[in-house]
């Protein structure tokens, strides 16, 4: 049988085990990936080597959270008969195209990169910054192009480390004289990042204003009840901020009726429509989106071993692909190999 396959283009996305992924993670990047496994060829990559990097002292962390973040993906509709979902330290060809990299790039332009340069600021590491967490993007850029991905889900703060990938890619090209690796796409949410409940730009567990995909009815309701609005809204006849009011900005992460939504921010802005029936409205829609991820998070979690199983299975595919680009970089730039 000769079935020509059209080749479809290489997704590579991946996430920090460091807790359980959030409603954040569904509106920005889990459901593209759900909507594109099977137009795509998609790899799916558990970044626990790159959680390490800021974690070294709480590995029990990151074990504790490979298996749910695998459980995460399954639960909201990843399919592992579509998608390979792999371990990222279990994949050394990854180690060793991040050391090939590391030669590639100054430390000046790894300190340039915005993320690490925001980060750096934010957790206040200064010069004490570990080596491993600077160098993370060509982490970044071996996982990426260690699979030959082009296109690439990621949060817009994630866009640098792309940048940063498509520089090496290009340089590995012009020092090899041929095209051995694709440059990659940020694919990010038009939408933008959903804010946390409390209104603040980043949903983060941390922050403790984060939506789990597994929140309970009763964890729904709560945190809609929480959620920020406008402050100055305070009747239902005032009129009321429909910008940097987080209900809004869930209705139209997640309401599929956008008319409805566009007539509901019209009569909001106007006066006259209260907190409370767009919150009616939110809660159901996010009641009825959350329940079944969790049901099924709940019926995969009984059975440990077959989440191992295709965890392993994936990483085993991964560990074939990974080594094939390894063995093409080494030979484009002209390395020693010793003979077999
Ligand atoms: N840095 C990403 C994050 O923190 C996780 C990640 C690791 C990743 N490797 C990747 C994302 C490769 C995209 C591609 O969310």
């Amino acid at each position: 049988m000769s079935v020509l396959q059209p080749i479809r283009p290489v997704i590579l996305t991946g996430d920090r085990p460091t807790g359980p992924l959030h409603l954040g993670h569904y509106a920005g990047s889990l459901r593209n990936r759900v909507a594109m496994q099977h137009s795509h060829r998609q790899f799916i990559l558990v970044a626990d080597a790159q959680a390490l990097t800021d974690n070294a002292d709480n590995a029990a962390r990151i074990r504790d959270h490979v298996v749910e973040v695998v459980l995460d993906y399954l639960s909201v509709g990843i399919d592992p008969g579509a998608t390979v979902i792999c371990l990222q330290s279990a994949l050394p060809a990854l180690a060793e195209l991040t050391m090939l990299y590391l030669n590639l790039v100054t430390v000046a332009r790894l300190e340039r990169n915005p993320t690490i340069k925001t980060e750096i600021q934010m957790r206040g590491f200064g010069r004490d910054i570990p080596a491993g967490f600077l160098c993370y993007p060509l982490s970044q850029a071996a996982d990426i192009t260690g699979f030959r991905a082009s296109v690439v889900p990621v949060g817009e703060d994630q866009a640098p480390m792309i940048e940063q990938t498509n520089e090496i890619v290009r340089r590995i090209n012009r020092m090899a004289g041929r095209a051995i690796l694709p440059e990659a796409e940020a694919v990010i949410p038009s939408a933008g990042r959903l804010p946390g409940v409390d209104g603040k730009a980043k949903m983060s567990k941390s922050l403790g204003n984060a939506l789990s995909l597994s929140a309970s009815a009763e964890e729904i309701a709560q945190a809609v009840k929480r959620m920020y609005t406008d402050p100055d809204h305070r009747k239902a006849s005032d009129p009321g901020n429909v910008e940097g009011n987080v209900v809004f900005a869930y209705l139209d992460a997640f309401d599929e009726d956008v008319a409805e939504v566009a007539d509901l921010k019209t009569r909001y802005r106007r006066g006259g429509l209260g907190d409370a029936v767009v919150k009616a409205r939110l809660q159901a829609i996010l009641l009825a989106m959350l329940a079944p991820i969790r049901e099924k998070r709940m019926e995969l979690a009984r059975d440990r071993a077959a989440i191992l199983d295709i965890l392993r299975d994936g990483t085993g595919q991964a560990r074939c692909v990974t080594q094939t680009v390894l063995e093409e970089v080494r030979e484009g730039l002209g390395l020693f190999t010793l003979p077999g």
